[in-house]
């Protein structure tokens, strides 16, 4: 396993601690969001009972293999949200989405009571932007999308699949956004993404993490609050 993996693996060990009996989880996408997924199915096989909400259809079938009760539309707030990120800066706030879940780990976010982010240090970024902010967009008229984000300021590109544009599990087409040097004012920038016709959501998470495991080579760092 490489020294990334085993990292996400210890960060997904430290989540799975705030974990309790009873619990209406967030699980989400990616390959730190599997070593959680994996782990809490360990917790679940030994008797454990939760129930979770999934960000993609991957995670649900994962979860649903490992005995994970899995819930579409709970009547109740969801309690904890495990997911990971691409980006995290000092505030907080995170670039998500380059597994192309976006949409879903953001309802399923903005819908939890605590939202825990779980990572590798080679996430941490000073300056959001370093790498690319994925949007979903709706497929119809899809360049002109991409046309009106152009005008933001940002190389546009259509994310290509194997052979045909990237689908996410809405049945949606995503644009990945490069802002050359970083975003200056994420809170302006996201606001103008959403502002703009044909966008349905974006990889931009301001304001919704609590907190954050990363772990590095000298251990586990928390950012924000667990509790
Ligand atoms: C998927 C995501 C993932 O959380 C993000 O891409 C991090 O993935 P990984 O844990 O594989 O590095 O936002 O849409």
């Amino acid at each position: 396993m490489s020294v990334h993996d085993e990292q996400k693996r210890a960060a997904a060990r430290r989540a799975l601690e705030l974990v309790e009996p009873g619990m209406l989880l967030g699980i989400g996408s990616g390959t730190t969001a599997r070593f959680f997924i994996e782990a809490l199915g360990e917790r679940v096989a030994e008797g454990l009972r939760v129930s979770a909400v999934a960000t993609s259809r991957e995670s649900e079938e994962l979860a649903r293999r490992l005995g994970i009760v899995v819930v579409d539309d709970p009547l109740q707030p969801i309690d904890l949200a495990v997911d990971g990120a691409d980006e995290i800066d000092p505030q907080l706030r995170l670039i998500k989405g380059h597994g192309g879940a976006l949409f879903r780990e953001k309802l399923v976010a903005s819908s939890a009571r605590r939202f825990i982010v779980i990572a590798d240090a080679s996430k941490l970024a000073r300056r959001l932007g370093q790498t690319f902010v994925p949007v979903e967009i709706l497929p119809f008229l899809w360049r002109q999308t991409a046309r009106r984000l152009a005008g933001l300021g940002a190389d546009v590109r259509l994310r290509a699949g194997q052979d045909t544009p990237y689908v996410t599990d809405n049945g949606n087409f995503i644009l990945d956004l490069t802002f050359t040097g970083g975003i200056e004012d994420p809170e302006g920038v996201a606001a103008a993404i959403k502002a703009t016709t044909g966008v349905l959501e974006h990889g931009l998470f301001l304001g919704l993490a609590t907190g954050a495991i990363v772990a590095e080579v000298e251990g586990l760092r928390i950012l924000g609050s667990l509790s």
